[in-house]
């Protein structure tokens, strides 16, 4: 928001802020935006522009709607930050006519068409600190920690934290994982390598995996009953239960999508913004802002949308051997 805003000052366009998504461009929650606004904001967490989901844009006119919407307000061109959900919004719009880039933004980085998204790498710092300092906690108590991470679909963020932050074991939606082979490596570490705690982390998405699983009906229908169950909530139970090991689950939950921005996505920020609006200014549309590299080009987003961006078997790996 704030480079997109500072382009706009620099080459004399007026910039505006849509507050609270779709929906408020259609209540008019449409406001110019003024040096002040941007001021000191590189350094916050959270959406300023209170970002959300939104309902626009799931049935076939929904396009035509917000275009009107937008050129009721004299906007001409758009840049779209957000994630998958955003940018399959702003390529229908842009098929429909309307000027429109998006910026990838999300902590899942599930969008395909750039190497990262914005977001992703504070979220991993977020979590490879948790684990660090869960480490003292499991190593003091001879405790098997489980932390559950954010990911819905994809595990990256347990990946990368895994391999920065040591953890012994990472599960991931991409990678069916049975209970009995968490036990074997738990057993493995502890009863032959002689380690005293080990460190668990499991993407939330993990969940369907963990379904398929053998779990105990009992331990699925309390924490169902209860509202405590994720997936983590679930193994750290069953560990005790099955190896009879004291167990802790940590939900890292919304604490990683509010941190302070770490500088390599400030940086990150800059130059996908910068570009997407070098690429609207040039008369494209219907192109995402992509890290190619330490480049950045215009990805179609009809090449992007309804598309997941999955763990690679190779990165995998490294979590497995490094972790
Ligand atoms: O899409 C990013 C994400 O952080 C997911 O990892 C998580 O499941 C979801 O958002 C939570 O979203 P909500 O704010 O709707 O609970």
């Amino acid at each position: 928001m704030r480079v997109i805003a500072r382009r706009c000052f620099e080459a004399q366009i007026e910039a505006v802020g849509i507050y609270d998504s779709w929906d408020g461009l259609l209540k008019s929650a449409v406001r110019t935006l003024g040096r002040g606004d941007v001021a000191g904001i590189a350094q916050r967490a959270g959406t300023i522009l209170r970002s959300a989901r939104s309902r626009l844009f799931l049935s076939p006119g929904d396009p035509q709607i917000a275009k009107d919407a937008l050129s009721k307000h004299g906007i001409d061109g758009l840049v779209v930050v957000g994630g998958n959900g955003s940018q399959t919004a702003a390529a229908m719009l842009a098929e429909a006519g309307f000027p429109v880039v998006g910026v990838p933004k999300t902590i899942d980085n599930d969008l395909v068409g750039t190497d990262q998204s914005v977001g992703f790498q504070t979220a991993v710092e977020v979590a490879m600190q948790a684990l660090d300092a869960l480490r003292a906690t499991a190593e003091s108590h001879s405790r098997v920690m489980v932390v559950e991470v954010m990911g819905r679909h994809v595990g990256w963020i347990a990946v990368e934290a895994a391999i920065a932050g040591g953890a012994d074991i990472a599960l991931i939606p991409e990678h069916d994982f049975t209970l009995d082979e968490i036990f074997e490596r738990l057993h493995t570490r502890h009863e032959v390598h002689k380690r005293n705690y080990s460190i668990v982390i499991v993407a939330e998405g993990a969940m369907d995996s963990a379904k398929k699983l053998d779990v105990n009906r009992g331990t699925r229908d309390v924490l169902g009953r209860l509202r405590l169950g994720g997936v983590g909530t679930m193994l750290a139970h069953e560990i005790e239960r099955k190896l009879g090991w004291d167990a802790r689950c940590t939900t890292l939950g919304y604490l990683q999508r509010c941190a302070a921005p770490i500088a390599p996505d400030r940086l990150l920020a800059t130059w996908l913004s910068d570009k997407a609006v070098d690429f609207l200014l040039a008369g494209q549309s219907g192109v995402m802002a992509g890290l190619n590299g330490r480049t950045v080009e215009a990805m179609p987003l009809k090449d992007v949308v309804g598309k997941l961006k999955t763990v690679t078997d190779d990165y995998f790996r490294l979590a497995k051997i490094f972790g």
